[in-house]
């Protein structure tokens, strides 16, 4: 009997996922004779029942695209915004996947689409997930989709900023997205040749960040360029954030716990003030004139580089080869060379944070680069 897929993309957009979308159809629909529906804005489209059918001609011209075909939101089945208020709409979704006979849901996402998967594998669907995201930190991969197109970005606007910060003799602090894993500023920081890297597994000294700059000043180089990942975290900042975490542990009552989770996500959400505070400081402390800049969502935008195209095109394949064999309840994961089916189980709620030894940390200390601790 002809097998029923359902598409979806949910969480941030990145680079590589119309060809991950296009890998899997063209094998599902070309090679394994499967009907493929491409359900709307993630989740979303999922509980409302908004897809379309597949077609050969949808995927085609596709894979050299940024975004997704399919759009994406950030909505869950279990937190879904309807008529202004949050509700559980996992049931919504069951009956949508039944409604339409399917015998596997694959979703193309981050860490929050993992949980969001494991959630409705739990409800009765057989679903395989794909790691995508340009933040590198979903559990249980080498590495994600979206992550190689990123750092290329990430150093080429590094590359950019070089030549302005030596012409004006300057500190330029470049903030790059990453959430709370610093992979993204790490690897452009490293490919860019940033003075400083500041990542939030490193929790930084503003005065030894300030020290690196003066050190480069007195050797005769008046310019520093500064990487400062997202979610990067001051000494002091850090502190605060290991009180409101332990407080909420401590937490008796669930509205004690959603308090201490309120501080916690305004805390992070506010990054923007913490670079902008740290550029001040260092413009202070080192007595030389510095700027911000932010790369925000350019990070996300634009074609695939070679790598993440070969790797979207290998994961998306790769799930229509567990659909073909009945496999539910995995995410495609990379392993070297080889993909792998890891349980959600095991992905799920956790996230690959940068080791503080990672080779790429190493490297970068012995070329000389602070990290500010
Ligand atoms: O997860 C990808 C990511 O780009 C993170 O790096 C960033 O923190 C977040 O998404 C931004 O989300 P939004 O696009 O919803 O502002």
């Amino acid at each position: 009997m002809t097998k029923r897929v359902g598409i979806l993309t949910s969480g941030g957009d990145c680079p590589g996922l119309n060809a991950a979308i296009r890998g899997f159809g063209r094998a599902a629909i070309g090679a394994f004779g499967m009907d493929v529906l491409g359900f709307r804005d993630g989740f979303r489209g999922l509980v409302h029942d908004r897809c379309d059918r597949l077609e050969g001609s949808e995927l085609s011209g596709i894979l050299t695209d940024g975004g997704t075909i399919l759009g994406t939101s950030r909505d869950k089945p279990h937190k879904m915004p309807v008529d202004g208020k949050t509700r559980d709409m996992t049931d919504a979704a069951v009956e949508t996947y039944h409604r339409h006979h399917l015998d596997c849901l694959v979703c193309l996402g981050g860490g929050g689409t993992q949980k969001n998967a494991l959630r409705l594998a739990k409800a009765g669907l057989s679903v395989v997930t794909l790691p995508k995201t340009i933040d590198n930190d979903v559990w249980g991969t080498d590495v994600t989709f979206g992550f190689d197109t990123s750092v290329q970005i990430a150093t080429e606007a590094i590359d950019r900023l070089h030549s302005t910060a030596t012409s004006h003799n300057r500190i330029i602090v470049v903030e790059v997205m990453g959430h709370r894993a610093g992979w993204l500023a790490l690897g452009g920081g490293l490919a860019g040749g940033a003075d400083v890297i500041l990542i939030p597994e490193i929790p930084y000294d503003e005065e030894r960040v300030a020290e690196a700059i003066a050190a480069r000043s007195r050797a005769g180089k008046h310019f520093s360029i500064v990487a400062v990942a997202e979610g990067s975290m001051s000494r002091a900042q850090k502190l605060e954030v290991d009180e409101l975490v332990a407080a909420k542990e401590r937490a008796t009552s669930k509205d004690e716990r959603r308090g201490f989770s309120n501080q916690l996500r305004a805390f992070h959400q506010h990054h923007t003030d913490h670079t902008l505070e740290l550029t001040q400081s260092l413009e202070e402390r080192t007595g030389q004139e510095s700027r911000l800049t932010i790369l925000g969502h350019l990070l996300r935008g634009g074609t695939p580089s070679a790598l993440d195209r070969v790797l979207s095109t290998r994961l998306g394949t790769a799930a229509a080869e567990l659909v073909r064999d009945d496999r539910a309840g995995v995410m495609v994961a990379v392993r070297g060379e080889d993909v792998e089916a890891v349980p959600l189980e095991k992905v799920a709620g956790r996230k690959k944070l940068v080791p503080v030894d990672h080779p790429w940390v190493r490297s970068a200390r012995l070329v000389g680069t602070s990290f500010g601790d």
